[in-house]
C-alpha cells in the first residue's frame, strides 16, 4: 500500500517534482571514446589498491551508448525529472583550452531524448571528476582551477541553459575536500587535513565564480549547489559529546552553508581547524556569497558523535544499509528543520539524493528489495513532516536510477531502482522501481482527484 492510499496527510503538492539521479563517471563508461580526456577518477581507479573490487568506470553501465534505452526506463517510472552530471573532461578534455564537440553532442542528444519524454533535466557540473589536465597543474589547490571551472560553467549555460531546469555547480564539495584530500579514500587520493581545508575554500570560490559567470549568460536554468548534509547527534548528554557534535556540525554543514548564505566561515569550526595552509583572499567571501535559486540537499544518514573510547555506536533501530550506514529517516526532517531555523533566506530545497544500498539478487527475473522500499517510504514520510512544518522542499530524487560504480566500493554496492547485470548490461526493474512508479502515479492521481485519498483507485497517468 502506498502512503497516498492510506493517509491524506501524505499528499505532496501538485508542483512537487519526483526524480531519479545518477552521475557521469558512475554510469557513462566510454572513458576514452570520442575525444574524452581522462579525469582524476580514471587515474585513481587505474591505480592498484584504490578500489575495493579492483574495478574502474571504463565501461560502468555503458550509459554513453545506452542513454536512449535508459531514458525510456526513466520515463517508465513516471518521474518528472532526471538529475545527471556532465563529465567535464568529455566536453573539455584538459579542463582548459579546446572544447570537445562530440562530448557536447552526447549531452545534447541526451537532452533531446529527455525532452521527447517530457522529463526535466537537472544538471550537475562537477560530480568529483576533475580533468586530469587540471590536476596536473595543481587541481583544487590552485586558484586557476576555480577560474577554469567558471569558464566551463558559462559554456554549459550558454549551450544548454535554455534546455535544462537547473544547473548545480558542485555535488557534495564536502566529499571532494574530505575524502579526496582529507583521508585519501577518493581521487586524487591525498591525505592531508590542512590541504583539504584549502581545497574546500577553492571549491566554494569556484562555486561563487561559476554562479557569476552563469548569471552573465542569458538562460532560463535555475542555478544552485548540492551539499551532503546531516545532523550531528551527541551519543550522550555529556558536555564532551555535545561539544564534539556541535563541532562536527560546524565543520561539515555550516562550513559550506555559512559562506554561501552569510559570507563567512563558522567561528566554531575555525577555532579548531588546522589553518596552516589556509589562505582566503580579500574579496573571496563576497565572491562566494552569491544568491542561489535552489539548494540541493543529499541525505543518507545522521552523524552520531561519541567521545568515549571505544566510541558508542548508534543502535540502528531500523537497521543499517549494505554500506553500513545507519537507517535514520527522522534525521532528514531534523536536518531540514534545523536548516530552516538557522538560515532565514533559504531558497527552495530539492532532496537531490537519498537512497539505500542493498545486496540485491535476481530470483526468477525479479528483485525483491523490500528493505529499499521501506527506506524510501520512511524518508518520504519524514520529508513530508518537514514540509508540513514549513520547510520549502520542491522535489525528491532517488539515488540512483541504476546500480552503478560506487566510487571506492566499485560495483559491490547496489543503490539502483534498476538492477544492472554488468556482464550483459541488461537492466531489470527492481520491486522498488515498481513501488516508486506506483507511488508517483498515486500522487499524481491524488492531485487530480482528492477523493483518491478515500481509497478509490485511480487510473494511471
Ligand atoms: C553520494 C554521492 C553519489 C553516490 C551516493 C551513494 O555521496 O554523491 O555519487 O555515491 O553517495
Amino acid at each position: 500500500m502506498t502512503m497516498s492510499n492510506n493517509n491524506s496527510e501524505s499528499a505532496f503538492s501538485s508542483s512537487f517534482i519526483w526524480g531519479v539521479a545518477t552521475s557521469a563517471y558512475q554510469i557513462e563508461g566510454a572513458a576514452a571514446v570520442d575525444g574524452r580526456g581522462p579525469s582524476i577518477w580514471d587515474t585513481f581507479t587505474h591505480t592498484p589498491g584504490k578500489i575495493i573490487d579492483g574495478s574502474t568506470g571504463d565501461v560502468a553501465c555503458d550509459h554513453y551508448h545506452k542513454y536512449a534505452e535508459d531514458v525510456d526506463l526513466i520515463a517508465s517510472l513516471s518521474v518528472d525529472a532526471y538529475r545527471f552530471s556532465i563529465s567535464w573532461s568529455r566536453v573539455q578534455p584538459l579542463g582548459y583550452g579546446a572544447w570537445n564537440e562530440p562530448g557536447f553532442e552526447f549531452y545534447s542528444k541526451l537532452l533531446d531524448k529527455l525532452a521527447e519524454k517530457n522529463i526535466a533535466a537537472h544538471v550537475t557540473l562537477y560530480h568529483w571528476d576533475l580533468p586530469q589536465g587540471l590536476q596536473d597543474q595543481g587541481g583544487w589547490l590552485s586558484r586557476d582551477t576555480p577560474r577554469h571551472f567558471a569558464e566551463y560553467a558559462a559554456e554549459v549555460a550558454r549551450r544548454f541553459g535554455n534546455r535544462v531546469a537547473t544547473i548545480a555547480t558542485h555535488n557534495e564539495p564536502w566529499c571532494t575536500a574530505n575524502l579526496g584530500y582529507g583521508n585519501a579514500q577518493f581521487a586524487p587520493g591525498i591525505a592531508d587535513t590542512a590541504l583539504s581545508i584549502q581545497v574546500s575554500h577553492h571549491l566554494l570560490l569556484s562555486h561563487g565564480w561559476a554562479m557569476q559567470a552563469m548569471r552573465a549568460v542569458n538562460s532560463s536554468a535555475k542555478l544552485g549547489i548540492v551539499l551532503n548534509q546531516w545532523t550531528a547527534m551527541p551519543a550522550t548528554d555529556s558536555a564532551q559529546d555535545q561539544a564534539e557534535a556541535e563541532w562536527e556540525y560546524a565543520r561539515s554543514v555550516q562550513w559550506f552553508m555559512d559562506p554561501i548564505f552569510k559570507g563567512s566561515y563558522p567561528q566554531k569550526a575555525l577555532d579548531r581547524m588546522d589553518m596552516s595552509q589556509f589562505h582566503v583572499a580579500d574579496n573571496d567571501m563576497a565572491e562566494i556569497r552569491q544568491p542561489i535559486d535552489f539548494l540541493g540537499v543529499n541525505y543518507y544518514f545522521r552523524s552520531y558523535i561519541s567521545t568515549e573510547v571505544p566510541a558508542k555506536k548508534p543502535e540502528g533501530k531500523l537497521g543499517f544499509s549494505d554500506m553500513g550506514w545507519e537507517i535514520y529517516p527522522d534525521g532528514l526532517s531534523d536536518l531540514l528543520l534545523q536548516l530552516n531555523r538557522e538560515y532565514t533566506d533559504l531558497p527552495p530545497i530539492y532532496i537531490t539524493e537519498n537512497g539505500m544500498a542493498v545486496a540485491d539478487a535476481i530470483q526468477d527475473g525479479k528483485i525483491d528489495d523490500a528493505a529499499r522500499i521501506e527506506y524510501v517510504r520512511l524518508h518520504l514520510k519524514a520529508l513530508h513532516d518537514a514540509i508540513a512544518q514549513g520547510v520549502n522542499v520542491q522535489g525528491y530524487f532517488y539515488w540512483s536510477l541504476l546500480d552503478n560504480f560506487e566510487w571506492n566500493s566499485g560495483y559491490a554496492k547496489r543503490f539502483g531502482l534498476v538492477y544492472v547485470d554488468y556482464e550483459t548490461q541488461e537492466r531489470t526493474l527492481k520491486n522498488s522501481a515498481l513501488w516508486y512508479r506506483d507511488f508517483i502515479q498515486n500522487q499524481v492521481a491524488a492531485r487530480i482527484n482528492p477523493a483518491h485519498f478515500l481509497g478509490q483507485r485511480q487510473p494511471r497517468r
